[in-house]
This record gives C-alpha cells, sequence and structure tokens, in this order.
C-alpha cells in the first residue's frame, strides 16, 4: 500500500507569543502580496485567542484590514453573545479592535437551525471564495487540535466529514453532544495555507501520534489534512513539540 506521504512544515516556539510574532508576520506579507480580498478562515478554541490578541495589537494600522475576508472553521450552536461561541472569541480578542466592516466578516450564525445554517453557511462560502476543482479555496485556514485529534469539529466518530461533498456540514460534539457547524475535510484540504497553531504538553502525544509515531493516527481526524494544492504548517510551542524527538 502506498504511504500517502504528506508534506508538512514543523515550526517550534518556545510561547504562544512567539507564534503570535510569527503568524502576524506570515499573514501580513500574504495579505499584502495578496491581488483580490484575502480569505481567513479562524480557527476557534481557546489556542487562538492571544494570536487574535496579538494581531490586532500589531497591525491596528499596518494592514488594510478590509483586504481580509474572515470566516469561521466551525462554530458552536449558540447565540454569538454566548461564552461558548468561537465569534465571540475572535470578536473580543481581534475584529472588534480593528477598523473592519462587517461586510468582511462571514460569521456562522449558531443561533439558526443547525441544518438550516450548515446549507446557508456553503452556499455564503460558495459565493465569496473563489474556488480550485470545484470546491472553495481559503487563503488561510487556521486549525486548532484537541487532545482527542479533532480539527475544527470533525470528531474521531465522524471521519465521513472528509469525504463529504457538501462545504458544510452539522457535527456533534462526541460527550458534550453539542450541536456544531463545520466546514469538512475536502475543504479543509483544498486551502492554500492549513496552519495548525497547537500548545500545551496535553496535545504533545496525539501530536506524536500523528506526525511521528502514526500509532493509531488513522482514528485522529487531524491525520486526514493533507493539502491536496497547498501547504500544510504546523506552529508548535515546545510544550506540544515534547514528544517529537525532532
Ligand atoms: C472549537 C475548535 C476546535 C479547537 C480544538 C482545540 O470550536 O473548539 O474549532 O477545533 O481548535 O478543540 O481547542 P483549544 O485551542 O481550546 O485547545
Amino acid at each position: 500500500m502506498t504511504e500517502n506521504i504528506v508534506n508538512y512544515e514543523i515550526q517550534i516556539f518556545d510561547s504562544i507569543a512567539e507564534i503570535a510574532v510569527y503568524f502576524s508576520d506570515f499573514l501580513k506579507s500574504n495579505v499584502e502580496l495578496a491581488k483580490n480580498n484575502f480569505s481567513l478562515v479562524l480557527s476557534g478554541g481557546s489556542t487562538p485567542k492571544p494570536v487574535y490578541k496579538y494581531l490586532a495589537e500589531q497591525n491596528k494600522n499596518k494592514l488594510d484590514w478590509n483586504k481580509i475576508n474572515f470566516f469561521w472553521g466551525d462554530e458552536r450552536c449558540v447565540p454569538p453573545d454566548d461564552v461558548e461561541s468561537n465569534y465571540k472569541m475572535a470578536f473580543d480578542s481581534l475584529l472588534n479592535k480593528i477598523n473592519i466592516t462587517k461586510e468582511n466578516i462571514f460569521r456562522i450564525q449558531g443561533e439558526n437551525d443547525p441544518y438550516t445554517e450548515a446549507k446557508r453557511y456553503g452556499d455564503v462560502v460558495s459565493k465569496n471564495v473563489i474556488s480550485l476543482n470545484g470546491l472553495p479555496r481559503f487563503d488561510f485556514m487556521m486549525l486548532g487540535l484537541g487532545e482527542d485529534g479533532h480539527v475544527a469539529s470533525i470528531f474521531p466518530d465522524r471521519l465521513n466529514l472528509f469525504s463529504e461533498d457538501e462545504i458544510c456540514k452539522v457535527s456533534i460534539h462526541p460527550t458534550t453532544k453539542q450541536k456544531r457547524i463545520t466546514l469538512t475535510g475536502k475543504v479543509i484540504n483544498n486551502a492554500e495555507n492549513i496552519i495548525f497553531i497547537v500548545t500545551g504538553e496535553n496535545k504533545s502525544k496525539v501530536l506524536n501520534d500523528i506526525l511521528i509515531s502514526h500509532e493509531d493516527s488513522i482514528k485522529y481526524p487531524a491525520s486526514y489534512v493533507k493539502p491536496t494544492n497547498g501547504r500544510l504548517i504546523w506552529l508548535l510551542d515546545k510544550a506540544a513539540a515534547k514528544k517529537l524527538n525532532l
């Protein structure tokens, strides 16, 4: 069986603060080079919060923010002012601090009926993101990594979301049973730059399983993140990279 070798880059930093500096420079240089609007998919959870804060503080007036269209990789099915909302986290840490028009913000409406919203958001993405090979092609796809190896809201019991043709689907958190809206695997893999930001020793085992030992890696959704024609970049802090023996 031919091993599907995935080319990826790993950068290891002392801290999330250093990751934020690197990511900010990387984003800024790519946005400046972009001929048209730049499509950025924000990840949720807690890891990216310091990165978003740094982006706002460091580039407040240094980046043409209205060149960026903001999207989300997934959203919890809660209202936008709910503490669980990925939109709220991004709004409070970044969007509320920069000069951006609401036309550039493509929020997943977590307050809507999940199935209706999955369809609506898929249509919004189709209309507002260039496509390649019949799928939306985002310029930057930010991802976090769950301890169970999930990405966006593609959990280990929903690996079928990597073979889905729909852009966006409803998912359910395996323990909390919270409904989520998530981009599907083919859309994630169609991005030009897929950028994982992973920190903390609690992620070191799953990272080693996925990147090095491949032990049980077939059960982790992150193992299926393989850019079809783009770059896969892992930005890690030392704690998360602890078991990588690089
Ligand atoms: C979410 C995220 C999810 C997250 C990982 C890591 O909605 O929770 O999209 O995929 O990135 O669970 O979360 P932490 O950054 O909080 O560890």
